[in-house]
């Protein structure tokens, strides 16, 4: 008989008492996703939810439902989310994974407003609970244009598929842009908490997700190192940067109504400017959380005069690194008039003890140099040292820089001496970076988040204040925008419009070039 020593055998990773997935294992329950045809289903949605299922943290039943208007049979689903899956999954293929995934997956054909293909809808997801055991707990993953959020809703309601059965929960999960200003987005929040109370309701800033992003809490709250220099006795300014180097290049049809501010800076950005800013919550729980995040928020106003604080600026044609590419005029689905930015900075401060007197400067831009986000605390100068001008002639000052991607890490700049005989000073890094330090392999922002959705975990979701907090602080600027003017042309590949270095060389002071 064959005897195996205990300690030589793997460990069953369901019995493992310090196995941290337990606890974040999804009870039963399935996700109807409409709009699963569209460009974001596609490419993070359906690859996340295998990846998911691939890492054991989806339930066994767990059952999947497309919505759109095809005129698909189930299987012509699975094959679409075997595509997506193949192209873009994070984790290996695994049949087994695949198979039990696709065993639960269906697909119904109908328009928003189609009130038979509702119907339809409430009559499967009922059959469901008692066929595969879902226990009617479902989530409803809104990944449509908000215009379409209020016949979603409204047929929801209609049909009860809002309102969960004694034991079980119904959410929604919904996609940005959440409105195009303050008011609209108000409206929304109207629309949807109508049918959903806000406690299910989960909306989705895919920034949030990100490891390094909530790394920035982790950095400040559990670290002793930090705090003491994280106000304005010790720091000069904040600068939030997200560059990309991609164009908008076949999202005419989204981009060209919208531009760079409402599509990064409403949501992504100024989400990092309260995590970065805010105070320490009590708990790391969803309702501390957002009490800091509101309070931040509330504190925090775009500075004027705006022709001077802040910058837009439209992509010319221009060279890509190695590649010659067109301006967004040019672009397919663009009005050759456009006056859509693809960049786009603003000042704001933050009235408050902690931060008064300290600009966040934050900008965005497409078809930027490279790409990287990153958020960096500039230190004023020391008030006293005692070498001459010479020997310090190339020291800049201290920076501590977040980088959410790519090289994901945190950099620490500091004045260090060169070897020599001369007592000269020089800035040098101390990096630490995610790819050295961990062997883990972070997961995808949207795997974390729909996890957390089906958790029951709204921590790294904002909510309905956070939203219209963060119109009222870019409406006054969005207006100013479309009353004077139009973007500064700045080419492809250069690091934006000339007005964007104006902002800050005023003050004596200069974007970092990552
Ligand atoms: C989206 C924007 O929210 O974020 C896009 O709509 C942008 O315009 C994208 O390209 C960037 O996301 P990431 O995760 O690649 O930085």
């Amino acid at each position: 008989m064959l005897s195996f020593n205990k300690q030589q055998l793997p460990a069953n990773p369901l019995r493992d008492p310090n196995d941290k997935r337990l606890p974040r294992i999804a009870g039963p329950s399935g996700m109807v996703i409409f709009g699963v045809t569209g460009d974001l289903a596609r490419k993070k949605l359906l690859p996340a939810i295998y990846d998911l299922a691939n890492r054991g943290l989806l339930p066994a039943g767990f059952t999947l439902v497309g919505y759109g208007r095809r005129d698909w049979s189930k299987e012509d689903f699975e094959k679409y989310v075997h595509a997506a899956v193949v192209k873009s999954a994070r984790t290996d293929f695994d049949e087994n994974v695949w198979a039990r995934l696709a065993e639960g997956m269906q697909f119904i054909s109908g328009s928003f407003a189609d009130e038979a293909a509702f119907d339809k809808l409430a009559a499967l997801l009922e059959e469901t609970d008692k066929t595969r055991g879902t226990g009617g707990n479902w989530a409803y993953y809104l990944s449509i244009p908000p215009d379409y959020f209020e016949d979603v809703c409204r047929q929801l309601d209609r049909t009860g598929m809002a309102r969960a059965p004694k034991g079980s929960w119904r959410r929604v999960i919904i996609e940005k842009p959440f409105g195009h200003d303050q008011e609209s987005a108000a409206e929304l929040n109207r629309v949807v908490n109508a049918v959903f109370p806000e406690n299910s309701v989960f909306r989705i800033d895919h920034y949030l997700g990100k490891e390094t992003v909530q790394n920035i809490m982790a950095l400040r709250f559990v670290n002793q190192l930090f705090e003491p220099f994280w106000n304005a006795n010790y720091i000069d300014h904040v600068q939030i940067t997200m560059a990309e180097d991609i164009g908008v290049g076949g999202r005419a049809g989204y981009y060209d109504t919208i531009g760079a501010a409402r599509d990064v800076i409403q949501n992504h950005l100024i989400q990092l400017l309260a995590l970065v800013a805010m105070e320490e919550p009590l708990a790391f729980d969803p309702a501390q959380l957002q009490t800091e995040k509101v309070k931040i928020l509330s504190a925090t106003r775009a500075v004027e005069p705006f022709d001077l604080t802040t910058a837009r600026g439209q992509y010319s044609a221009g060279w890509q690194g190695s590649e010659f590419v067109q301006g967004l005029r040019d672009e397919e689905g663009f009005d050759p008039a456009s006056s859509t930015e693809t960049y786009a900075a603003c000042t704001l401060e933050i009235s408050s003890r902690r931060w008064a007197g300290v600009p966040f400067y934050l900008r965005t831009g497409k078809r930027l140099g490279r790409r990287v986000t990153e958020i960096a605390l500039i230190f004023k100068s020391p008030p006293h040292q005692p070498f001459d001008l010479g020997q310090t002639a190339s020291l800049g000052q201290n920076a501590v820089v977040i980088r959410v991607q790519p090289d994901e890490g945190v950099l620490m700049r500091f004045g260090s001496k060169v070897p020599g005989s001369a007592m000269e000073v020089r800035d040098v890094n101390m990096d630490f970076s995610y790819a050295e330090s961990f062997t883990e392999e972070s997961p995808e922002a949207y795997e974390r988040l729909i996890l957390d959705a089906l958790l029951d975990n709204s921590s790294l979701f904002p909510s309905n204040t956070e939203v219209e907090l963060s119109w009222e602080i870019l409406d006054p600027v969005l207006q100013y925008w479309a009353e004077n003017g139009r973007p500064e042309d700045y080419p492809a590949g250069t690091w934006g419009p000339r007005s964007a270095d104006l902002m800050l060389e005023r003050s004596g002071r200069a974007w970092r070039r990552p």
